[in-house]
C-alpha cells in the first residue's frame, strides 16, 4: 500500500471534516486549498487560497448562523470571551485554525512514525508484542519526528544570545529543532520507545494545539489498529523517501510491503 495515499490523509481528514460538518465528498480539493497555502513556494497560489478558504467559511459560517447544527463551526458561535460572544472575525479565526491544523498535521504525523516502523523491525515487533508500549512510544515519536515551524512577529525589540530581534520581523520557532536539543534531551537522534519526554511538538503556551487530545488519539489508534490488523510490513526495497520541508515537514510517499 501507498500509507500516506490509503491510510494517513484519509483516515484523520475525514474525522476533522465531520467534526466542522464539512463535506468528506470535497476532500481533495479541501487539501488543495491546504497545500496552496502552507506548502506553496509561490505567493500568487498562497494568496488564492486563502481569500479562497476565507471565502467558503464565511459562507458555512453563514449558513449555520441561519440553521445550528451540532458540528464545531456552529458550537464556536456560541462562544464568549471577556463577557462577550465571539465576534464574526474571531468565529472565522478559530474555524479557519481548526481547518488549517487539522487538515495535514496527523498525517505529517503518521508518516513519520510508519516510516520509523517500516525501517526499525525491532521496534515494530515490541509493539506488537505488548501494545500497552504503544501510549509512550507515540509520545517519542511526536518528539523524535516533530513536524511543525510556529511563527510570531516580534513586538518589542528583544536580544536573544548577541541576535537583535526588532518589530515586525518574523520568528520561525522550530519544534523539530526544539524537541532534538541535546541540552534537553540525552542523546536526542536515538528513538527509546520508554523515554517519556516534554515535548514541543504541540507549541507552547497559550496558543499549544487544540486538537492535540485528538490527534494523541488518532496516532495511538492508528498504530494499534494497523499493528492488529497487518502481518510485519517493511518499507519497499530500494524506495527513497521523498520529504517535503514546509511549515509542517511531510514524508509525501510511503510504500510499504508485507508478506502474504
Ligand atoms: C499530530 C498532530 C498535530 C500537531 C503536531 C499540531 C501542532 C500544533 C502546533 C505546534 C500548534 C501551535 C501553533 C502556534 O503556536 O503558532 C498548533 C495549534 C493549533 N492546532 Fe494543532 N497540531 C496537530 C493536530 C491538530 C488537530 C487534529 C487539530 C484540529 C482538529 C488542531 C488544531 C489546532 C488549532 C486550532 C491550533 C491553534 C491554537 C491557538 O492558536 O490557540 N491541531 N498545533
Amino acid at each position: 500500500m501507498d500509507f500516506i495515499r490509503d491510510f494517513a490523509i484519509p483516515f484523520p481528514v475525514t474525522i476533522v471534516l465531520d467534526l466542522l460538518g464539512l463535506p468528506v465528498e470535497r476532500m481533495d480539493e479541501f487539501l488543495g486549498w491546504e497545500h496552496n497555502l502552507l506548502h506553496t513556494s509561490i505567493p500568487e497560489d498562497r494568496r488564492n487560497a486563502i481569500i479562497t478558504l476565507k471565502q467558503y467559511l464565511l459562507e458555512e459560517i453563514e449558513k449555520r448562523e441561519k440553521n445550528p447544527t451540532d458540528d464545531l463551526i456552529s458550537n464556536a458561535l456560541n462562544m464568549e470571551a471577556e463577557g462577550r460572544k465571539w465576534t464574526k472575525e474571531e468565529v472565522f479565526g478559530h474555524c479557519f485554525n481548526l481547518f488549517i491544523g487539522g487538515l495535514d498535521t496527523v498525517t505529517a504525523n503518521l508518516g513519520f512514525h510508519f516510516h520509523h516502523l517500516a525501517t526499525h523491525l525491532d521496534d515494530q515487533q515490541q509493539l506488537r508484542e505488548d501494545p500497552a508500549k504503544i501510549e509512550l512510544a507515540v509520545m517519542e515519536f511526536m518528539r523524535a519526528y516533530a513536524a511543525v515551524t510556529t511563527i510570531r512577529i516580534c513586538n518589542k525589540e528583544t536580544k536573544i544570545h548577541g541576535v537583535t530581534i526588532k518589530p515586525g520581523e518574523r520568528v520561525a520557532m522550530s519544534t523539530p529543532l526544539g524537541s532534538n536539543d541535546p541540552e534537553a534531551f540525552d542523546n536526542p537522534t536515538e528513538v527509546r520507545l520508554d523515554r517519556r519526554p516534554v515535548h514541543l511538538s504541540f507549541g507552547h503556551g497559550i496558543h499549544r494545539c487544540l486538537g492535540a487530545h485528538l490527534a494523541r488519539r488518532e496516532l495511538k489508534v492508528a498504530m494499534k489498529d494497523m499493528l492488529t490488523e497487518l502481518p510485519e510490513f517493511r518499507l519497499k526495497p530500494g524506495f527513497e523517501v521523498p520529504y517535503l520541508m514546509s511549515n509542517v515537514m511531510h514524508i509525501q510517499e510511503l510504500p510499504l510491503v508485507w508478506d502474504a
